[in-house]
């Protein structure tokens, strides 16, 4: 059996129940929420579907329910405001979280963290000091998103199936995020080789589509108060690699130890992911100008992370 249990029913965490459902991704699904009106009608509607995707037990859970869960994934929390950043986010979300998990972790909980709750990174390495787990135990969903805007956007640009556009978002899921350009390729060429054999496009279509994803949130906020589609896929492309024990290279939210020339923080970085979680942090050796910014995302994540402790301590 592949249990999950998502904790918070708001845009992100039902639109991922309703992606596991559409997928077929893991075969019972709790779901928990202070608003549990919400949660019951939110079963009775995916419960109708059932039919048309398979055996599946979607129910109302309780904190109980975590015992003996494969997975629990937090989507819990107040959601970004327009103009507010996602680091304005954390003392707020940081409250919340913890009393979730203490609520997870009094059920005696060994399995996996999946955490979505902005700030993501930030929230990822609180959940691990939280619960003393092992680092592949609590992983964020990081810069999943912003990766697969990127290559949305790119096969967009240059008409290629975004499956095939191999380009990576790393560090904070947020201002102080960038893009892999040195080591990212489409069938087999470097960005600079397609852009030699593509001379229609430049460098700065690069830039401006990166600088486009970077806003994505803001912009999708303003149209219409929350992301969560695009969130919900890439949590349910994430659990999947895990329950499916896949061995599969994702950009997610995990704590360093050593790597980048860091430690104890949590950032986007690549990650093989199976059924044991993060079964190793891919390290990249960045070009100087990304090494930069990954220390400057690194510096950024380390100092929010204090504010979060000190406000606990
Ligand atoms: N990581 C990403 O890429 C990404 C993308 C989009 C949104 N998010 C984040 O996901 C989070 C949720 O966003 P949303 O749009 O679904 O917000 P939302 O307001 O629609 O839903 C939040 C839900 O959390 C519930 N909740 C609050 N406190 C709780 C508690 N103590 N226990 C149980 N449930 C609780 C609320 O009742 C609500 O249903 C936000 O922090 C948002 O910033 C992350």
């Amino acid at each position: 059996m592949n249990k999950i249990v998502v904790i918070g029913n708001g845009d992100v965490g039902s639109s991922y129940t309703f992606a596991l459902m559409a997928q077929g991704v893991g075969n019972n699904v709790g779901i928990i929420d202070l608003d549990s009106q919400k949660v019951a009608g939110d079963v009775k509607d995916l419960t109708n579907g059932l039919a048309y995707v398979g055996p599946k037990s979607i129910y109302p859970a309780e904190y109980s329910d975590c015992s003996d869960a494969d997975l629990i994934v937090i989507t819990a929390g107040a959601a970004q405001k327009e103009n507010e950043t996602r680091l304005d986010l954390v003392k707020r979300n940081a409250r919340i979280i913890k009393s979730i998990v203490q609520s997870v972790m009094a059920h005696n909980f060994t399995g996996i963290f999946l955490i979505a709750s902005n700030p993501v990174d930030v929230l990822t390495h609180y959940v691990k000091k939280l619960t003393g787990f092992p680092a592949n135990r609590v992983i964020g969903s990081g810069t999943s998103l912003d990766s697969a805007r990127l290559r949305s956007a790119v096969g967009e640009k240059f008409q290629i199936d975004p499956r095939d556009v191999n380009i990576y978002i790393l560090g904070e899921h947020g201002d102080t995020q960038f893009p892999v350009w040195s080591h990212g390729n489409i069938g087999g060429l470097k960005i600079t080789e397609w852009l030699d054999q593509h001379p229609e496009f430049s460098k700065s279509d690069l830039v401006e589509l990166s600088e486009n994803v970077k806003n994505a949130a803001y912009e999708i906020i303003h149209y219409k108060g929350s992301t969560h589609y695009g969130i919900a896929i890439s949590l349910a492309r994430i659990t999947k690699a895990i329950l499916q024990d896949e061995n599969s290279v994702l950009p997610v939210s995990v704590h360093l130890e050593g790597q980048y020339n860091s430690e104890d923080v949590c950032i986007g970085s690549n990650a093989v992911l199976n059924r044991e979680g993060i079964r190793e942090i891919i390290e990249i050796p960045l070009a100087e100008d990304e090494m930069e910014k990954m220390r400057i995302s690194i510096q950024t994540l380390k100092d929010m992370q204090n504010t979060v402790l000190e406000s606990d301590s």
